[in-house]
């Protein structure tokens, strides 16, 4: 058994008290590489928030649980070594599907799980979420649960269509399950491609998509309901479209790709909302990156070449986020 305080890291319970009273949200980069976390990290010290790194099942069985774990530890003494003498960092497990994945990563280090019930019949899901969160507490970690589904597919995450929240729902759901924080569905969803091009209008200037707008009705009726508890949002990439554009000009084929527009997730970070995901505008930064160096550079093939643009390319986007998206540049409780 290995506890998260022994590594650094930190649980949720405080953050999200401080963001949902301030107005402002926490990001939750998903992080597969070491690029990733490199960037994270320096881009969260940079503008002193604090920061959920989270890993899903799929990037457990790429990079391995074990050297994931180890990264986290790394990550807070990286954060320190750069000069934030207290980090405040959260190893988040994104998507757990089965009480005993919850477990093992709440065994081995991590400080937050997510268990996401959604798929399931609505007593089966408060049934599964309270198993874990009786686990979880005893050890102070904390557990997000999930209730509503997003569409879009993303790996092992998918579902045909949208369905929203029940406001009604909400206070029965995390009443009896204990959850600490609540994943709802207001309009996003995974990947990159996250409304068809028939479920859009058209910018009559620029052809681009322009994306139906966030249910922000059911989100005030959640809020309505559950004064002050903490709200996620899922799929919350924004697909920028400089980024797609820069794949599609150097070979890349990333038609009709289109996100959750910024402005929208700035207002939702103003509410009870506190932790937002991020993960392909990762993936779209690195892959438009990397892109262009090789078409620019066809002679290099050292991957050092190619990942610190790639590095450098993430790093800039996740501090974009922090300071114009999400409000959470200097919100650290101590330096
Ligand atoms: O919500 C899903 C995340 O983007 C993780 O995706 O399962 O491909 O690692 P993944
Ligand atoms: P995006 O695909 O919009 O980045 O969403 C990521 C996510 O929700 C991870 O759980
Ligand atoms: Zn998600």
């Amino acid at each position: 058994m290995t506890n998260y305080k022994e590594l650094g890291l930190v649980n949720t319970r405080e953050m999200f008290k401080r963001a949902v009273a301030g107005g402002y949200a926490i990001p939750a980069f998903n992080f597969n590489t070491l690029e990733q976390m490199q960037a994270i990290i320096q881009a969260a010290v940079e503008t002193k928030s604090p920061v959920i790194m989270q890993v899903s099942k799929g990037a457990r069985n790429y990079a391995n649980g074990t050297i994931l774990r180890y990264m986290a530890q790394g990550a807070v003494e990286y954060a320190k070594e750069l000069g934030c003498e207290h980090p405040e960092i959260v190893l988040h497990l994104d998507h757990g599907d089965t009480f005993e994945l919850c477990k093992d990563c709440i065994d081995n280090g991590f400080s937050s799980v997510m268990i996401d019930g959604s798929s399931l019949p609505y007593e089966e899901n408060i049934a599964l979420t309270k198993k874990v969160v009786d686990y979880a507490h005893q050890y102070d970690v904390t557990v997000e649960a999930e209730l509503g589904v997003l569409a879009g597919v993303e790996d092992e995450v998918a579902a045909e269509e949208s369905h929203y929240t029940k406001p009604e729902e909400v206070i029965d759901f995390s009443t009896r399950s204990g959850c600490d924080s609540l994943a709802i569905s207001i309009g996003t969803s995974h990947g990159a491609y996250k409304f068809k091009p028939e479920q859009c209008t058209r910018d009559p200037k620029t052809g681009k998509l322009v994306p139906p707008p966030l249910a922000f009705d059911v989100l005030h009726e959640i809020e309505k309901k559950l004064p002050g508890f903490p709200i996620v949002l899922h799929g919350s990439s924004s697909v920028p479209q400089d980024e797609v554009d820069t794949i599609n000009h150097f070979g890349g084929n990333l038609p009709d790709a289109v996100g959750i527009p910024e402005e929208q997730l700035r207002e939702a970070s103003k509410s009870a909302v506190c932790k937002i995901n991020i993960d392909s505008d990762s993936r779209l930064a690195m892959t438009a990156a990397i892109r262009k160096h090789f078409a620019e550079h066809p002679d290099h093939f050292d991957p050092r070449q190619y990942l610190k643009p790639a590095r450098e390319n993430m790093k800039k986007m996740y501090i974009h986020k922090i300071v114009d998206v999400l409000g959470s540049d200097g919100k650290l409780a101590q330096c």
